[in-house]
């Protein structure tokens, strides 16, 4: 099943918002935001964009196919520039951008090949890429896998594990820097956020997995979000640092 995020555009941002702890992690990596040209790829509704654009003086830029996403990005900033585009065409000139990072947008792409290759083409030389994803690992241990285990077989299906991203990404072009991740144990209840989001399907995995396990993990859900039941879990993101090289 395709995911159509013209129709998730609606209620998007009524359960998701940038996560400064990403931006952080960004701006303590690269020190030279001043004047730079940064691009946030697959940017959705801007959230990242115009964090990112509020804290820097970075000359910020968000590509995205989804018209009813990239009208929201819009509608917040007049100053970020928003286009259309996708991983087969970044509609910017060749060696534009400083830095490209993408948040939770990997596993969306057909052929990270050709995105790879799009990518290096805007990127300069020297030039940095930071992909923010989740390893096969860390799908396996989020908190809500209690209530939706088939969401594991199919996140592992379209979500490349960190090793094939970074094959990938050297094929086409880039020099692989590091991995971060955000491992840590968490203890707490289930939000109100958390219930609201996936009640609203607003994971796009919830579209994915059958009506009778959705429904039934709902129920399960709901009945520890009520009675706060404490979860222990360790779970956390994975930054994939890359580099287009200088020619030699
Ligand atoms: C989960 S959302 C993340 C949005 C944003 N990066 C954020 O973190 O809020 C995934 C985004 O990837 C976009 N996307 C899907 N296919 C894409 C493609 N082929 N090239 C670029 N972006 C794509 C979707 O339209 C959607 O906005």
């Amino acid at each position: 099943m395709e995911i159509d995020y013209n129709e998730l555009a609606k209620k998007y941002d009524l359960t998701r918002k940038e996560n400064i702890n990403i931006i952080n992690r960004f701006l303590e990596s690269l020190s030279y935001f001043e004047g730079t040209n940064v691009l946030d790829f697959g940017c959705g509704t801007g959230n990242f964009t115009c964090a990112l654009k509020r804290i820097t003086n970075a000359n910020v830029y968000g590509v995205e196919p989804a018209d009813e996403m990239r009208q929201r990005a819009i509608d917040k900033s007049a100053d970020v520039v928003f286009k259309k585009g996708n991983h087969e065409k970044i509609p910017f000139r060749d060696n534009f951008f400083d830095f490209i990072y993408m948040t939770d947008v990997i596993h969306h792409i057909p052929d990270i090949g050709i995105m790879f290759k799009e990518l290096n083409r805007v990127l300069k030389q020297g030039g940095s890429l930071c992909i923010v994803t989740e390893s096969h690992k860390q799908i396996e241990s989020r908190f809500w896998v209690r209530y939706f285990p088939t969401t594991i077989e199919v996140e592992k299906e379209r979500y490349p594990d960190v090793p094939e991203i970074i094959e990938s990404a050297i094929n086409n072009g880039f020099v692989f820097s590091k991995t971060e991740t955000t491992d840590e144990n968490h203890k707490h209840s289930i939000s109100q956020n958390f219930y609201m989001l996936v009640e609203n399907r607003g994971y796009s995995m919830f579209h994915l997995i059958s009506n009778d396990d959705y429904e039934c993990g709902l129920v399960d859900l709901k009945n520890d979000y009520n009675k706060q039941v404490e979860i222990e879990y360790n779970h956390g993101e994975t930054f994939v640092w890359l580099k287009k090289p200088f020619k030699g």
